[in-house]
């Protein structure tokens, strides 16, 4: 019985190796995909995510466009990690694939009404205005909601956007905050995680010998999103942020984390955003998610380079 999810991406590299990964897996059943605005502006986000429905041979996906700027603040982009194209890396064909004419919103409310209640998981890979919105909106879906698996904020890595906060909670706090305080089973994958999964040039080159334009593609955009963070760190690699995400939900035996409290930042502009992680249990304030912290990177690597390369 596969599991029914619904991305919600800003593509971005690392995004859309994340929605490969989800659509080569009979696990899961995507029943398509939000984009906001985040690593790019919307307009770019929802031709992106087109363009990857495409590589992976499935025109036939939903792709909705959502909200193009955060719930209370002006929008904060990534050009200078994803290029200009948020896809940099690589090239593919113009989308033929239509948008869907419905907002994104309307279609994660109508979507969670009409579906059993607790059959729909959902994965937010970037800011989290669309989700935040949707609850705002339309609070019964709360109870409705299986899941929420997220990739955003840091607590030992702190920030990769400002010192405090890692980019997908700095762009929207208002909405993370949100979600956060929504009672959600909440799984968060946050910088303390995804930067022990770093990618490899013998893992990148691997991908390069699947005789697979789907692998191919992902080398190229490897190639590029990975010069920033080795130039910043001075890792080896870049940390695939995303596809911790859907790898959490195919096979969460490769992640290790802690359920404990984490409140959102919204109020100072030096720490906003900030993921206020209660690691140690120093508070007595609910635990509200599972706060993954480490995985087992070659697991990882070796899962996403076996599913994309059957695409
Ligand atoms: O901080 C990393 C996150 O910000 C990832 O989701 C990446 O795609 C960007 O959206
Ligand atoms: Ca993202």
């Amino acid at each position: 019985m596969s599991r029914n999810i619904i991305i919600d991406t800003d593509p971005g590299q690392d995004d859309a190796v994340a929605i490969l990964l989800a659509l080569a897996s009979p696990e899961l059943n995507v029943l398509g995909l939000t984009c906001v605005a985040g690593n790019v502006p919307l307009a770019r986000t929802s031709h992106n995510a087109r363009q990857v429905c495409e590589l992976a041979g499935r025109a036939d996906l939903p792709v909705y466009a959502g909200c193009d700027r955060p719930m209370g603040r002006g929008l904060v982009t990534a050009e200078h990690v994803h290029g200009d194209s948020g896809l940099d890396g690589a090239v593919l064909p113009e989308p033929q694939m239509p948008l869907q004419s419905q907002h994104a919103v309307d279609f994660i409310v109508e979507t969670l009404r009409q579906a059993p209640a607790k059959s729909i998981t959902l994965c937010s890979l970037g800011p989290l205005t669309n989700i935040g919105t949707a609850l705002q909106q339309a609070p019964d879906i709360a109870e409705r909601i299986a899941q929420i698996v997220l990739m955003g904020g840091a607590y030992f890595e702190v920030g990769n956007i400002t010192p405090a906060a890692e980019f997908n909670i700095f762009v929207d706090p208002e909405a993370a905050e949100i979600v956060f305080k929504s009672g959600i089973d909440l799984v968060v994958a946050p910088l303390d995680v995804t930067h022990k999964a770093l990618t490899r040039k013998a893992w990148i080159a691997d991908l390069r010998t699947q005789n697979s334009r789907a692998c191919d593609t992902v080398a190229g955009w490897t190639d590029f999103f990975e010069r920033f963070d080795t130039e910043k760190y001075g890792s080896e690699g870049a940390p695939l942020h995303d596809p911790c995400v859907i790898a959490y939900l195919i096979a969460p035996h490769l992640f290790t984390g802690r359920h404990i409290n984490v409140e959102i930042e919204t109020q100072s502009e030096l720490t906003r955003g900030m993921t206020v992680a209660d690691w140690w249990r120093v508070t007595d304030r609910p635990a509200n998610a599972l706060f993954l912290c480490d995985i087992n990177a070659v697991g990882f690597f070796n899962l996403i380079t076996q599913r994309v390369a059957r695409l």
